[in-house]
């Protein structure tokens, strides 16, 4: 094995550039990783351009997302070879991430790829699929308790990554899915993927009744909050409920309390970062047997670490179209 390696590096005045870097630089860790897919999250564009909360010190690699084969081990759990994903925790963030050919973590951040999944698949996945599948297990749950069918959903910032996703997979488990976008020439694109009904922005600020209205839908995956969760909340089935993880619409939304009390819904907040890793490994499996998305490879787009500079900037303006998978 060489004793140095390529990687995207952002530098303290957040330019690009692709550098040789030394493995003797990485952290201290269980596993030393050989990168072969990555993928690009919102999260990997605000620590590109140095938008705060996501990385303190550059020169610096991100990538919150790797799956690759293990290089080299220091735990029993672990051979060689083995094939294995890494989402979140500190990967990317102020640890060196999946944009470099090589990641040395912790064991406790790393789950073997499951059978029937692909490194190139997970990755196409990634920490956005990870999200939706972790939005729609939650929302599952909720219905349980409360004895809800779902029948009828909604999401939000539907032509992104956690939301094009959330379309696939709430369709193909047989929901009607309301497709909320900014994006007005990407109707093929959202019923494509499974969308039954397309929703401007304006036109749910005109659909949805504040402080409550008529319920439209009986369960939500948010990644915009503001207005727009504001919205969805207004309008859910009693017994419903809206999963959210993001906030390219805001970090602060307003609700009354009327959704609450008057029809028993709830607002589900979403982590995919720090969970326990048992909760991942659970969504990888759903996506590698009951969760298979047909059609996945259409709506990810292929790019090396030389041509990423273009999928940042497109995804912080908010214009990225489906998921970006980086081959390492
Ligand atoms: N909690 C977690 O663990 C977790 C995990 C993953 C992601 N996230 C968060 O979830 C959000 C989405 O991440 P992503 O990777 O899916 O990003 P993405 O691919 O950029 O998708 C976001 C989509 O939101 C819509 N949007 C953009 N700006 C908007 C605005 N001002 N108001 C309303 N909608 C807007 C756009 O879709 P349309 O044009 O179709 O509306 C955009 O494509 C981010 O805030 C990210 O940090 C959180």
């Amino acid at each position: 094995m060489a004793s140095t390696f390529k990687a995207l590096e952002v530098s303290e005045k957040f330019s690009l550039s692709i550098v040789e870097k030394d493995l003797a630089d990485l952290p201290e860790g269980d596993l030393l990783i050989k990168v072969d897919f990555s993928s690009l999250n919102y999260k990997d564009a605000m620590s590109a351009s140095g938008m705060p909360g996501v990385t303190r010190n550059y020169p610096h690699t991100p990538g919150i997302d790797a799956a690759g084969k293990v290089a080299e081990s220091r735990v029993p759990d672990f051979k060689e070879g083995d094939e294995v994903i890494v989402t979140g925790y500190d990967l990317g963030m102020n640890t060196s991430g999946g944009f470099g050919e090589y990641i040395r973590v912790p064991s406790n951040w790393a789950v073997h790829l499951p059978k029937g999944l692909t490194a190139k698949q997970s990755m196409s996945l990634g920490t956005a699929g990870l999200t939706a599948g972790l939005s729609i297990h939650a929302l599952d749950s909720f219905r349980e308790y409360t004895g809800l069918k779902d029948t009828k959903s909604v999401v939000s910032g539907a032509t992104g990554g956690v939301g094009s996703i959330s379309v696939m997979l709430l369709s193909k488990l047989g929901s009607e899915v309301t497709a909320v976008t900014g994006k007005n020439d990407q109707s093929d694109f959202l019923h494509t993927i499974g969308a039954s009904n397309i929703l401007s922005r304006e036109e749910l600020a005109k659909t949805a009744r504040k402080p409550i209205g008529k319920s439209l839908w009986d369960v939500g995956v948010d990644v915009a909050s503001g207005e727009i969760l504001s919205l969805l909340l207004t309008s859910l089935s009693p017994g419903g409920a809206v999963a959210c993880s993001g906030l390219v619409g805001g970090p602060s939304f307003e609700s009354s309390i009327f959704p609450f009390i008057l029809r028993g819904n709830a607002l589900i907040g979403i982590d995919s970062v720090e969970i326990p890793l048992k909760d991942k490994d659970h969504i990888w499996e759903h996506f590698a047997h009951d969760w298979v998305l047909e059609g996945l490879d259409k709506i990810t787009k292929e790019v090396s670490l030389d041509n990423l500079e273009v999928e940042i900037k497109r995804i912080l303006s908010g214009n990225q179209v489906g998921r970006v998978l980086v081959k390492i």
